[in-house]
């Protein structure tokens, strides 16, 4: 089965239909080597249990501080896999309806105008006929995880599953073990292959257990001085690499020397080259920094601790 509501890339997909296995990738290495070509650059634990995801077709549970990748991670695999990603954004008071799918409720009512229109014209109306038609595909309304099911292979990111609540999480974990949903007036709708599934968390609760013990699991850190450095000159190649040593190395001292209420993530550091960019600059200096914090920094009580130290955190 196929939607066309959920492809926007390439159609051509990697993962093969027929073993639901994943094609073309035969190791961590290759796995992490296709992510570069998209411009993300995993660590070699992500690529390893990334790579072990696919082959176990396994959904993968990221966590991680703000800002290191977790939702560019689904992003990137698709890419990487030329198969749709498909995005289901959580938060509080999500449920199944928003997630899996809904009637159109306008449009069943118009048609049943149109059928009592066209009462004057037939003679006798099979109201159980007319009932039935209101459920029909095209009164559908797929959400993302109904989406992921018909478009798969495919990508369903689930991101930031920690601000949903734990009946939402129940319904995941079994739409996760099934891969099926059963729509009562519709009938059952099964995955040909199951879709590769990426789960996101910032922590601000612990994932149950049970849906943990579905995943494989991955703890993203904030990447070390060389990758971040790389990982500028990736996202933003028009950056000097003087300014992207300069940056990330200063981002990596504010990380590691001040005690800081929210440690800026790569989402900053290259927020911050870019600013610096903007402003026509190769190289970082005192007083650029200090007009630029507030693209790196987003509580007063860190730009403030930070600018004091600006001379030691530029190195200078
Ligand atoms: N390893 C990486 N390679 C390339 N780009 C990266 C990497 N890690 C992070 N980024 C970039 O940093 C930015 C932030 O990443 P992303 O939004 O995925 O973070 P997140 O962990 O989902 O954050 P949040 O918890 O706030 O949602 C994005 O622009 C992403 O492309
Ligand atoms: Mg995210």
């Amino acid at each position: 089965m196929h939607s066309d509501r959920a492809s926007t890339r390439d159609p051509e997909p990697t993962a093969d239909p027929a073993t639901g296995t994943t094609t073309g990738v035969e190791s961590a290495e290759q796995l992490a080597e296709a992510l570069a070509a998209t411009g993300y650059l995993a660590d070699d634990g992500l690529a390893m249990v990334g790579y072990l995801a696919l082959r176990m077709n396994r959904p993968l549970l990221l966590e991680g501080e703000p800002g290191t990748g977790k939702t560019a991670l689904g992003e990137a695999l698709a890419e990487a896999l030329r198969v749709p990603m498909i995005r289901l954004q959580c938060y509080e008071g999500i449920d199944a309806s928003q997630a899996l799918y809904d009637w159109d409720f306008p449009r069943q009512i118009l048609h049943l105008r149109a059928v009592e229109a066209a009462r004057s014209l037939v003679e006798e109306i099979d109201v159980e006929e007319v009932e039935r038609s209101l459920f029909d595909e095209r009164f559908l309304l797929a959400r993302p995880v109904l989406e992921a099911l018909r478009a798969s292979p495919a990508v369903l990111l689930v991101d930031e599953i920690d601000r949903a609540d734990d009946e939402f999480e129940a319904f995941l974990l079994e739409v996760l073990s099934t891969y099926q949903v059963t729509i009562p007036e519709f009938g059952t709708v099964r995955a040909a292959t199951p879709p590769i599934v990426v789960l996101t968390s910032n922590r601000t609760r612990e994932v149950h257990d049970a849906l943990k013990r579905r995943c494989l699991y991955h703890w993203i850190e904030h990447p070390g001085l060389a990758r971040e450095v790389r990982i500028v000159r990736s996202r933003l190649p028009e950056v000097s690499a003087r300014l992207a040593e300069q940056v990330a190395a200063a981002v990596h001292r504010m990380r590691d020397t001040v005690d800081l209420l929210k440690p800026p993530g790569v989402s900053e550091t290259l927020d911050w080259a870019r600013a610096l960019h903007e402003l026509g600059k190769w190289e970082l200096d005192v007083g650029t920094a200090a007009a630029t914090l507030g693209s790196v920094l987003k509580y007063r009580e860190d730009a403030e601790r930070v600018r004091d130290s600006l001379d030691r955190l530029l190195g200078s």
